[in-house]
Protein backbone atom coordinates (compact mmCIF):
# COMPACT_ATOMS: atom_id res chain seq x y z
CA UNK A 1 0.00 0.00 0.00
CA UNK A 2 1.04 3.44 -0.81
CA UNK A 3 1.85 6.13 1.71
CA UNK A 4 -1.39 7.90 0.44
CA UNK A 5 -3.12 4.95 0.36
CA UNK A 6 -2.59 4.55 4.04
CA UNK A 7 -3.38 7.91 4.86
CA UNK A 8 -6.52 8.36 2.74
CA UNK A 9 -7.83 5.01 4.55
CA UNK A 10 -7.20 6.81 7.95
CA UNK A 11 -8.91 9.78 6.74
CA UNK A 12 -11.77 8.05 5.50
CA UNK A 13 -12.65 6.48 8.97
CA UNK A 14 -10.98 2.74 8.09
CA UNK A 15 -8.78 1.00 10.08
CA UNK A 16 -4.98 0.43 9.19
CA UNK A 17 -3.82 -3.10 8.93
CA UNK A 18 -0.91 -4.15 11.34
CA UNK A 19 1.64 -4.70 8.53
CA UNK A 20 1.03 -1.28 7.11
CA UNK A 21 1.32 0.58 10.16
CA UNK A 22 4.82 -1.18 10.66
CA UNK A 23 5.50 -0.07 7.21
CA UNK A 24 4.76 3.52 7.95
CA UNK A 25 6.38 3.78 10.84
CA UNK A 26 9.58 1.85 9.39
CA UNK A 27 9.34 4.70 6.64
CA UNK A 28 9.22 7.62 8.48
CA UNK A 29 12.24 6.33 10.35
CA UNK A 30 14.43 5.67 7.49
CA UNK A 31 13.08 8.56 5.49
CA UNK A 32 10.97 7.11 3.00
CA UNK A 33 7.68 8.69 4.00
CA UNK A 34 7.99 12.42 4.44
CA UNK A 35 7.13 14.56 7.33
CA UNK A 36 3.63 16.06 5.43
CA UNK A 37 2.91 12.25 4.59
CA UNK A 38 3.12 11.45 8.59
CA UNK A 39 1.70 14.59 9.91
CA UNK A 40 -1.89 14.55 7.57
CA UNK A 41 -1.69 10.73 9.08
CA UNK A 42 -1.42 12.02 13.12
CA UNK A 43 -4.07 14.52 11.93
CA UNK A 44 -7.08 11.77 10.61
CA UNK A 45 -5.93 9.58 13.66
CA UNK A 46 -6.57 12.89 15.83
CA UNK A 47 -10.23 13.08 14.30
CA UNK A 48 -10.49 9.53 13.99
CA UNK A 49 -8.78 7.82 16.39
CA UNK A 50 -7.55 3.94 16.44
CA UNK A 51 -9.29 0.57 17.12
CA UNK A 52 -7.37 -1.88 19.71
CA UNK A 53 -5.14 -4.07 17.06
CA UNK A 54 -3.95 -0.46 15.50
CA UNK A 55 -3.04 0.80 18.81
CA UNK A 56 -1.24 -2.28 19.65
CA UNK A 57 0.32 -2.22 15.89
CA UNK A 58 1.47 1.22 16.22
CA UNK A 59 2.74 0.82 19.77
CA UNK A 60 4.77 -2.28 18.76
CA UNK A 61 6.08 0.04 15.88
CA UNK A 62 7.76 2.50 17.87
CA UNK A 63 9.12 -0.20 20.14
CA UNK A 64 10.99 -1.96 17.20
CA UNK A 65 12.34 0.82 16.06
CA UNK A 66 14.69 1.36 19.07
CA UNK A 67 16.45 -1.19 21.46
CA UNK A 68 14.65 -3.09 24.12
CA UNK A 69 15.92 -3.09 27.37
CA UNK A 70 16.23 -6.84 28.94
CA UNK A 71 16.75 -6.13 32.88
CA UNK A 72 15.87 -9.96 33.67
CA UNK A 73 19.28 -10.37 35.48
CA UNK A 74 18.24 -8.11 37.46
CA UNK A 75 17.02 -9.17 41.19
CA UNK A 76 13.87 -7.71 42.10
CA UNK A 77 10.26 -6.91 40.81
CA UNK A 78 11.00 -3.80 38.73
CA UNK A 79 8.50 -0.40 38.75
CA UNK A 80 8.58 2.44 37.07
CA UNK A 81 5.94 6.07 37.37
CA UNK A 82 4.84 8.06 34.59
CA UNK A 83 3.17 11.48 34.90
CA UNK A 84 1.49 13.06 32.00
CA UNK A 85 2.98 16.04 33.13
CA UNK A 86 2.49 19.32 35.13
CA UNK A 87 3.34 22.25 36.88
CA UNK A 88 5.68 22.18 39.46
CA UNK A 89 5.41 18.50 38.77
CA UNK A 90 8.48 16.97 40.56
CA UNK A 91 6.89 14.27 41.97
CA UNK A 92 9.84 12.09 39.86
CA UNK A 93 12.44 13.20 41.87
CA UNK A 94 11.18 12.16 45.43
CA UNK A 95 9.95 8.87 44.15
CA UNK A 96 12.03 7.04 42.69
CA UNK A 97 14.90 7.04 45.22
CA UNK A 98 12.06 6.39 48.03
CA UNK A 99 10.83 3.86 45.95
CA UNK A 100 14.19 2.23 45.84
CA UNK A 101 14.96 2.78 49.35
CA UNK A 102 12.47 0.55 50.14
CA UNK A 103 14.13 -2.45 48.30
CA UNK A 104 11.96 -2.04 45.29
CA UNK A 105 14.06 -1.57 41.57
CA UNK A 106 12.86 1.72 39.84
CA UNK A 107 14.28 1.54 36.26
CA UNK A 108 13.16 5.42 35.02
CA UNK A 109 13.22 6.76 31.50
CA UNK A 110 11.72 10.75 31.77
CA UNK A 111 11.14 13.22 29.49
CA UNK A 112 11.95 16.74 28.85
CA UNK A 113 9.59 19.60 29.40
CA UNK A 114 6.90 19.69 27.07
CA UNK A 115 4.69 22.99 26.54
CA UNK A 116 4.07 24.44 29.58
CA UNK A 117 4.84 21.26 31.49
CA UNK A 118 8.46 20.72 32.92
CA UNK A 119 10.13 17.36 32.45
CA UNK A 120 11.96 15.16 34.37
CA UNK A 121 15.34 15.24 32.96
CA UNK A 122 15.45 19.43 32.91
CA UNK A 123 15.17 19.00 36.69
CA UNK A 124 18.02 16.35 37.13
CA UNK A 125 20.19 18.61 34.51
CA UNK A 126 19.91 21.10 36.91
CA UNK A 127 21.66 19.43 39.30
CA UNK A 128 25.54 19.93 38.91
CA UNK A 129 27.30 17.27 36.81
CA UNK A 130 24.21 14.93 36.91
CA UNK A 131 24.17 12.80 33.82
CA UNK A 132 20.81 11.54 32.06
CA UNK A 133 22.45 10.46 28.72
CA UNK A 134 23.61 7.13 30.01
CA UNK A 135 24.12 4.31 27.81
CA UNK A 136 22.22 0.76 28.11
CA UNK A 137 24.84 -0.65 30.29
CA UNK A 138 25.18 2.12 32.54
CA UNK A 139 21.54 2.39 33.06
CA UNK A 140 21.60 -1.36 34.16
CA UNK A 141 24.75 -0.98 36.37
CA UNK A 142 23.96 1.71 37.86
CA UNK A 143 20.05 0.07 38.63
CA UNK A 144 21.76 -2.89 40.20
CA UNK A 145 24.00 -1.05 42.08
CA UNK A 146 21.80 1.82 43.90
CA UNK A 147 18.26 0.34 43.20
CA UNK A 148 17.59 2.90 40.60
CA UNK A 149 18.72 4.91 37.27
CA UNK A 150 16.90 7.71 35.74
CA UNK A 151 17.30 8.42 32.58
CA UNK A 152 16.22 10.54 29.39
CA UNK A 153 14.97 8.17 26.01
CA UNK A 154 17.89 8.84 23.96
CA UNK A 155 18.50 7.93 20.44
CA UNK A 156 18.44 4.14 21.22
CA UNK A 157 14.97 3.77 23.32
CA UNK A 158 11.44 4.05 20.53
CA UNK A 159 13.27 6.68 18.18
CA UNK A 160 10.33 6.53 15.89
CA UNK A 161 8.59 8.13 19.24
CA UNK A 162 11.32 10.65 19.46
CA UNK A 163 10.88 11.85 15.92
CA UNK A 164 7.18 11.87 15.85
CA UNK A 165 7.01 13.44 19.14
CA UNK A 166 8.64 16.48 17.70
CA UNK A 167 6.16 16.68 14.72
CA UNK A 168 3.41 16.36 16.94
CA UNK A 169 4.67 18.87 18.89
CA UNK A 170 4.62 20.76 15.84
CA UNK A 171 1.34 20.38 14.17
CA UNK A 172 -1.16 20.33 16.80
CA UNK A 173 -1.23 16.61 17.07
CA UNK A 174 -0.54 15.91 21.10
CA UNK A 175 -3.46 15.98 22.11
CA UNK A 176 -5.00 12.62 20.69
CA UNK A 177 -5.58 9.60 23.63
CA UNK A 178 -4.41 6.68 21.16
CA UNK A 179 -1.30 8.62 20.20
CA UNK A 180 -0.29 9.82 23.81
CA UNK A 181 -0.94 6.18 25.16
CA UNK A 182 1.36 4.35 22.23
CA UNK A 183 3.79 7.06 22.92
CA UNK A 184 4.12 6.84 26.73
CA UNK A 185 3.58 2.75 26.93
CA UNK A 186 6.30 1.96 24.13
CA UNK A 187 8.74 3.62 25.95
CA UNK A 188 7.76 2.12 29.49
CA UNK A 189 7.28 -1.11 27.69
CA UNK A 190 11.01 -0.84 25.67
CA UNK A 191 12.87 0.03 28.94
CA UNK A 192 12.05 -3.33 30.67
CA UNK A 193 9.47 -2.43 33.75
CA UNK A 194 7.67 -4.99 34.73
CA UNK A 195 5.29 -2.83 36.91
CA UNK A 196 3.83 1.01 35.74
CA UNK A 197 2.24 3.41 38.17
CA UNK A 198 0.43 6.47 35.99
CA UNK A 199 0.20 9.67 37.57
CA UNK A 200 -2.82 11.58 35.07
CA UNK A 201 -3.27 14.84 35.72
CA UNK A 202 -6.55 16.61 35.46
CA UNK A 203 -7.08 20.40 35.14
CA UNK A 204 -5.97 23.57 33.94
CA UNK A 205 -2.33 22.44 34.15
CA UNK A 206 -3.24 19.21 32.74
CA UNK A 207 -2.86 17.91 29.10
CA UNK A 208 -6.54 16.41 30.25
CA UNK A 209 -8.69 19.50 31.48
CA UNK A 210 -11.92 16.84 31.94
CA UNK A 211 -11.84 14.12 34.20
CA UNK A 212 -13.34 12.36 31.69
CA UNK A 213 -10.84 12.23 29.10
CA UNK A 214 -7.67 11.39 31.81
CA UNK A 215 -9.81 8.65 32.58
CA UNK A 216 -9.91 7.00 29.21
CA UNK A 217 -6.46 8.12 28.66
CA UNK A 218 -5.53 5.84 32.11
CA UNK A 219 -7.62 2.60 30.85
CA UNK A 220 -6.41 3.03 27.02
CA UNK A 221 -2.67 2.89 28.31
CA UNK A 222 -3.46 0.01 31.16
CA UNK A 223 -4.84 -2.22 28.14
CA UNK A 224 -2.21 -1.37 25.62
CA UNK A 225 0.88 -2.19 28.71
CA UNK A 226 -1.03 -4.81 30.19
CA UNK A 227 -1.21 -6.66 26.76
CA UNK A 228 2.68 -6.40 26.54
CA UNK A 229 2.94 -7.93 29.99
CA UNK A 230 3.61 -5.07 32.08
CA UNK A 231 1.46 -4.80 35.76
CA UNK A 232 0.05 -1.37 35.38
CA UNK A 233 -2.07 0.71 37.94
CA UNK A 234 -3.56 4.78 37.43
CA UNK A 235 -3.98 7.43 40.22
CA UNK A 236 -5.90 10.56 38.17
CA UNK A 237 -4.23 13.60 40.64
CA UNK A 238 -5.17 16.97 40.21
CA UNK A 239 -3.01 19.79 38.18
CA UNK A 240 -5.97 22.57 38.57
CA UNK A 241 -2.87 24.42 40.47
CA UNK A 242 0.77 24.27 40.84
CA UNK A 243 1.91 20.76 42.95
CA UNK A 244 3.62 22.02 45.82
CA UNK A 245 5.00 25.91 46.00
CA UNK A 246 8.13 25.72 43.79
CA UNK A 247 8.19 25.66 39.68
CA UNK A 248 11.39 25.42 37.69
CA UNK A 249 14.01 23.21 37.66
CA UNK A 250 16.35 23.74 40.09
CA UNK A 251 13.69 25.09 42.50
CA UNK A 252 11.92 21.94 42.16
CA UNK A 253 15.03 19.87 42.75
CA UNK A 254 15.43 21.83 46.63
CA UNK A 255 11.29 21.30 47.25
CA UNK A 256 11.69 17.32 46.28
CA UNK A 257 14.84 17.68 48.60
CA UNK A 258 12.77 18.69 51.32
CA UNK A 259 10.00 16.48 50.71
CA UNK A 260 13.06 13.24 51.13
CA UNK A 261 13.69 15.02 54.27
CA UNK A 262 10.65 14.36 55.14
CA UNK A 263 9.76 17.72 55.19
CA UNK A 264 7.71 20.20 51.88
CA UNK A 265 4.11 20.82 51.30
CA UNK A 266 2.15 18.52 52.12
CA UNK A 267 0.14 18.11 48.88
CA UNK A 268 3.70 17.35 47.39
CA UNK A 269 4.03 14.71 49.97
CA UNK A 270 0.94 13.39 49.99
CA UNK A 271 1.15 12.19 46.31
CA UNK A 272 4.67 11.06 46.47
CA UNK A 273 3.28 8.72 49.39
CA UNK A 274 0.34 7.25 47.62
CA UNK A 275 2.48 6.56 44.12
CA UNK A 276 5.44 4.78 46.37
CA UNK A 277 2.52 2.82 48.34
CA UNK A 278 1.34 1.85 44.58
CA UNK A 279 4.76 0.89 43.37
CA UNK A 280 5.16 -0.79 46.41
CA UNK A 281 1.67 -2.52 46.36
CA UNK A 282 2.59 -3.70 42.21
CA UNK A 283 5.87 -4.95 44.13
CA UNK A 284 4.22 -7.76 45.91
CA UNK A 285 3.27 -5.59 49.22
CA UNK A 286 0.04 -5.32 51.27
CA UNK A 287 -1.61 -2.05 51.54
CA UNK A 288 -1.03 -1.25 55.41
CA UNK A 289 3.06 -2.87 54.41
CA UNK A 290 3.62 -0.46 51.56
CA UNK A 291 1.83 2.71 53.43
CA UNK A 292 4.10 2.10 56.36
CA UNK A 293 7.38 1.45 54.65
CA UNK A 294 7.15 4.36 52.44
CA UNK A 295 6.29 7.21 55.16
CA UNK A 296 8.91 5.35 57.25
CA UNK A 297 11.85 6.05 54.29
CA UNK A 298 11.11 9.07 54.24
CA UNK A 299 10.21 10.39 57.88
CA UNK A 300 13.90 8.10 58.66
CA UNK A 301 15.61 10.33 55.84
CA UNK A 302 16.43 6.65 54.42
CA UNK A 303 14.92 8.41 51.22
CA UNK A 304 17.56 11.38 51.36
CA UNK A 305 20.43 8.75 51.61
CA UNK A 306 19.53 6.95 48.66
CA UNK A 307 18.72 10.14 46.35
CA UNK A 308 22.60 11.50 47.33
CA UNK A 309 23.67 7.81 46.25
CA UNK A 310 21.79 8.68 42.96
CA UNK A 311 23.36 11.88 42.08
CA UNK A 312 26.86 10.55 42.89
CA UNK A 313 26.53 7.44 40.94
CA UNK A 314 25.78 9.67 38.02
CA UNK A 315 28.06 12.17 38.20
CA UNK A 316 26.59 14.61 39.88
CA UNK A 317 27.41 17.04 42.92
CA UNK A 318 25.53 14.58 46.04
CA UNK A 319 26.42 17.51 48.80
CA UNK A 320 23.07 19.13 46.59
CA UNK A 321 21.24 16.98 48.97
CA UNK A 322 22.58 18.91 52.44
CA UNK A 323 22.76 22.21 50.78
CA UNK A 324 20.39 23.56 48.32
CA UNK A 325 22.58 26.49 47.61
CA UNK A 326 24.75 24.60 45.63
CA UNK A 327 22.06 24.36 42.86
CA UNK A 328 22.02 27.30 40.34
CA UNK A 329 20.22 29.89 41.66
CA UNK A 330 18.60 33.38 40.00
CA UNK A 331 20.09 36.94 40.57
CA UNK A 332 16.43 38.43 40.81
CA UNK A 333 13.95 37.68 43.17
CA UNK A 334 10.37 40.11 42.49
CA UNK A 335 7.70 39.76 44.75
CA UNK A 336 4.07 39.44 43.52
CA UNK A 337 1.60 40.93 45.99
CA UNK A 338 -2.29 41.27 45.80
CA UNK A 339 -3.93 43.91 45.12
CA UNK A 340 -6.99 43.50 46.68
CA UNK A 341 -8.15 41.31 49.47
CA UNK A 342 -10.66 38.25 49.27
CA UNK A 343 -9.76 34.18 48.59
CA UNK A 344 -7.84 32.25 45.87
CA UNK A 345 -10.69 31.27 43.66
CA UNK A 346 -8.54 29.25 41.09
CA UNK A 347 -4.91 29.48 39.68
CA UNK A 348 -4.92 29.58 35.86
CA UNK A 349 -1.94 26.43 35.57
CA UNK A 350 -1.84 26.28 32.40
CA UNK A 351 -0.66 30.24 31.89
CA UNK A 352 1.48 30.15 34.94
CA UNK A 353 3.44 27.13 33.20
CA UNK A 354 3.71 29.35 30.32
CA UNK A 355 4.86 32.14 32.01
CA UNK A 356 7.68 29.76 33.45
CA UNK A 357 8.05 28.92 29.81
CA UNK A 358 9.31 32.82 28.90
CA UNK A 359 11.15 32.86 31.79
CA UNK A 360 13.31 30.20 30.66
CA UNK A 361 12.57 27.45 33.03
CA UNK A 362 11.09 25.76 29.67
CA UNK A 363 11.69 25.68 26.20
CA UNK A 364 9.59 27.94 23.54
CA UNK A 365 11.38 25.85 20.35
CA UNK A 366 13.79 22.41 20.65
CA UNK A 367 16.90 24.89 20.35
CA UNK A 368 15.92 27.54 23.61
CA UNK A 369 18.35 27.03 26.47
CA UNK A 370 16.79 26.64 29.65
CA UNK A 371 17.82 28.75 32.56
CA UNK A 372 18.00 26.28 35.57
CA UNK A 373 17.68 28.95 38.01
CA UNK A 374 14.24 30.83 36.90
CA UNK A 375 10.68 29.52 37.69
CA UNK A 376 8.63 31.06 40.71
CA UNK A 377 7.92 30.28 44.43
CA UNK A 378 4.17 30.16 45.01
CA UNK A 379 2.90 31.58 48.31
CA UNK A 380 -0.72 31.41 47.98
CA UNK A 381 -2.53 28.61 46.55
CA UNK A 382 -6.76 28.17 45.49
CA UNK A 383 -8.56 28.51 49.35
CA UNK A 384 -6.07 30.89 50.93
CA UNK A 385 -7.28 34.33 52.21
CA UNK A 386 -4.87 37.31 51.06
CA UNK A 387 -4.59 40.70 51.80
CA UNK A 388 -4.01 43.50 49.76
CA UNK A 389 -0.05 43.72 49.78
CA UNK A 390 0.40 40.43 50.48
CA UNK A 391 3.05 38.16 48.55
CA UNK A 392 1.15 35.96 46.74
CA UNK A 393 4.68 34.54 44.19
CA UNK A 394 7.89 35.21 44.29
CA UNK A 395 9.51 35.67 40.37
CA UNK A 396 12.88 34.28 40.85
CA UNK A 397 14.60 35.65 37.42
CA UNK A 398 18.27 36.03 35.89
CA UNK A 399 17.12 38.68 33.47
CA UNK A 400 15.53 41.43 35.63
CA UNK A 401 13.64 43.46 32.76
CA UNK A 402 11.73 40.03 31.72
CA UNK A 403 11.63 39.45 35.89
CA UNK A 404 9.82 42.25 36.34
CA UNK A 405 7.47 41.97 32.83
CA UNK A 406 6.74 37.92 33.83
CA UNK A 407 5.90 39.58 37.71
CA UNK A 408 3.10 41.78 36.44
CA UNK A 409 1.44 38.87 34.64
CA UNK A 410 1.59 36.18 36.98
CA UNK A 411 -0.70 38.00 39.42
CA UNK A 412 -3.20 37.50 36.67
CA UNK A 413 -3.27 33.79 36.95
CA UNK A 414 -4.48 34.48 40.55
CA UNK A 415 -8.20 34.94 40.47
CA UNK A 416 -9.45 36.27 43.65
CA UNK A 417 -12.79 36.53 45.02
CA UNK A 418 -15.12 36.65 47.93
CA UNK A 419 -16.02 33.05 47.80
CA UNK A 420 -14.72 30.27 50.41
CA UNK A 421 -13.39 28.19 48.32
CA UNK A 422 -12.58 24.20 48.95
CA UNK A 423 -9.39 23.26 47.03
CA UNK A 424 -10.25 20.90 44.50
CA UNK A 425 -9.37 16.72 45.92
CA UNK A 426 -5.46 15.85 45.01
CA UNK A 427 -6.58 12.19 44.68
CA UNK A 428 -9.42 12.29 42.55
CA UNK A 429 -9.47 8.48 41.42
CA UNK A 430 -7.10 4.61 41.87
CA UNK A 431 -7.53 2.72 38.52
CA UNK A 432 -8.43 0.14 39.15
CA UNK A 433 -10.43 1.13 42.55
CA UNK A 434 -10.10 -1.18 45.47
N1 LIG B 1 4.24 12.05 27.02
C1 LIG B 1 4.73 11.15 26.13
O1 LIG B 1 5.71 10.48 26.39
N2 LIG B 1 4.08 11.02 24.96
C2 LIG B 1 2.98 11.71 24.65
O2 LIG B 1 2.45 11.52 23.58
C3 LIG B 1 2.49 12.65 25.58
C4 LIG B 1 3.14 12.80 26.77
Amino acid sequence: MTPYDFIRRKKEGQSNKTGDINRFVQGYVDGSVADYQFSAWLMAVCFNGMNEEELIAYTGALMDSGERFDLSDIPGFKVDKHSTGGVGDKVSLALAPLVAACGVPVPMVSGRGLGHTGGTIDKLSSIPGFRTDLSRGEFKQFLDKTGLAMMGQGPRLCPADGMIYALRDVTATVESIPLIAASVSAKKIAEGAEGLVLDVKVGSGAFMKKEKDSEELAETIISVTERFGVRTRAVLSDMSQPLGRAVGNALEVAEAIECLGGKGPDDLRRLVLELAAQMLILAGRSEDQAAKETRDALDSGKALVKFREMVAVQGGNPRIADDCSLLPGAGFKIQVRADKDGIVQNIDTYRLGMLGVQLGAGRRTKKDIIDPGAGFTIEKKTGDRVQTGEEIATVHANDENKGQKIARELSDCFETGDHEVLPSPLIIKRIPSF
